[in-house]
């Protein structure tokens, strides 16, 4: 057997992409957005060029664009300055999600909305969950109720999918039954499952100001060493509920999405994250990298690594990109 002849016709464009394997397409994609209170508000994201904080009116706007482009969904983070140790800002019924949801829907049609649900830009120490009294330690249980009060708070906003990222140990059966008993049974749950304990999360803390004040999230987020567990937590996701699962982050997990596909026969999502497009986009931005081929060439790894779903703060780019 031998593969000369293929490797030679190669060359031509056409048979390339006539016996491509993977195709990378805007349907794929999830643009996430960070959003602030006021009104006219565009103010940029130091540590992530390209970024803007918007206030509501403007983010309608951008996810105009993003939905002319063909982009589907969009994955909504609300900025907060009022913060406090049990972070109760999260789920106010005006808080600064919940307005951005209902404009969102007044406003666009067909665009699916997700909103991250965590506490960690909600409170004072910067956690992911309330702490015990007097403590450093993280009170899994008291959090899960928060969380599900968060949720419930986006349902009735008129959210499509909650996506909880706390890693709290129940978190999306605590979400999935608060939200059916009160009537949200057709909001979905898309899981952060597989969420490591990353230093590539570093440039989406300052963008939303949640770095922890003391100690740091290894007791709750996953060990880079392991990938059994993460199969774990994928599992127990989809017995409690999830409907879609994510690996977070992406580029250094691929062997982590990969087990993932070959286990579970449910969406899979993964998270291209804030530290991975800010050293793409900085090295492209000094002429190290040609930004489009090098972006196109690691989202096109997640697919090939057998995700569904891409969320990636490139999306809009890429959307343009794949239109030309
Ligand atoms: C909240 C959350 C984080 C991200 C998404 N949701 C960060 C964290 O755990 O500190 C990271 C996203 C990114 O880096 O782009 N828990």
């Amino acid at each position: 057997m031998s593969f000369v002849r293929l490797r030679r016709l190669r060359r031509n464009q056409q048979i390339r992409d006539l016996i491509s394997q993977t195709q990378l397409s805007v349907k794929d994609l999830i643009m996430p957005y960070f959003v602030i209170e006021g009104r006219n508000k565009r103010e940029s994201i130091a540590s992530m060029p390209g970024l803007y904080h918007l206030s509501v009116n403007n983010l309608i706007e951008d996810i105009r664009e993003a939905k002319r482009l063909g982009i589907k969904a969009i994955l909504l983070f609300g900025v907060s300055q009022k913060k406090d140790g049990m972070g109760l800002e999260s789920y106010r019924k005006n808080g600064i999600m919940q307005k951005a949801i209902k404009a969102i829907k007044k406003n666009i049609k067909d665009i699916v909305i997700i909103t991250d649900v965590c506490l960690c830009g909600y409170t004072s120490h910067g956690h992911c969950g309330v702490l015990k009294t007097q403590d450093t330690i993280i009170d899994n249980d008291e959090t899960l109720k928060i969380l599900a009060k968060i949720a419930l708070s986006h349902a009735e906003a008129g959210v499509d999918f909650v996506a909880p990222s706390a890693m709290m140990d129940g978190q999306v059966r605590a979400i999935r039954e608060t939200l059916d008993r009160k009537g949200f049974r057709d909001v979905g749950i898309i899981a952060y499952s597989a969420k490591y304990a990353s230093n590539f999360y570093g440039p989406f803390r300052e963008a939303l100001d949640s770095c922890p004040q003391f100690g740091d999230r290894k007791s709750y987020q996953l060990d880079f060493r392991n990938q059994d567990e993460a199969l774990r937590e994928i599992k127990q996701d989809i017995d409690e509920g999830a409907d879609i699962i994510m690996v977070k982050p992406a580029l250094a997990y691929l062997d982590v999405i990969y087990r993932a596909k070959q286990n579970f026969h449910i969406p899979i999502a993964c998270y291209n994250v804030s530290g991975e497009y800010s050293l793409v986009k900085i090295a492209s931005q000094e002429g190290i990298f040609n930004e489009k081929d090098t972006v196109l060439e690691i989202l096109t790894s997640f697919k090939r690594a057998g995700a569904n779903l891409i969320i990636t703060y490139h999306a809009k780019e890429v959307a343009r990109w794949l239109k030309d």
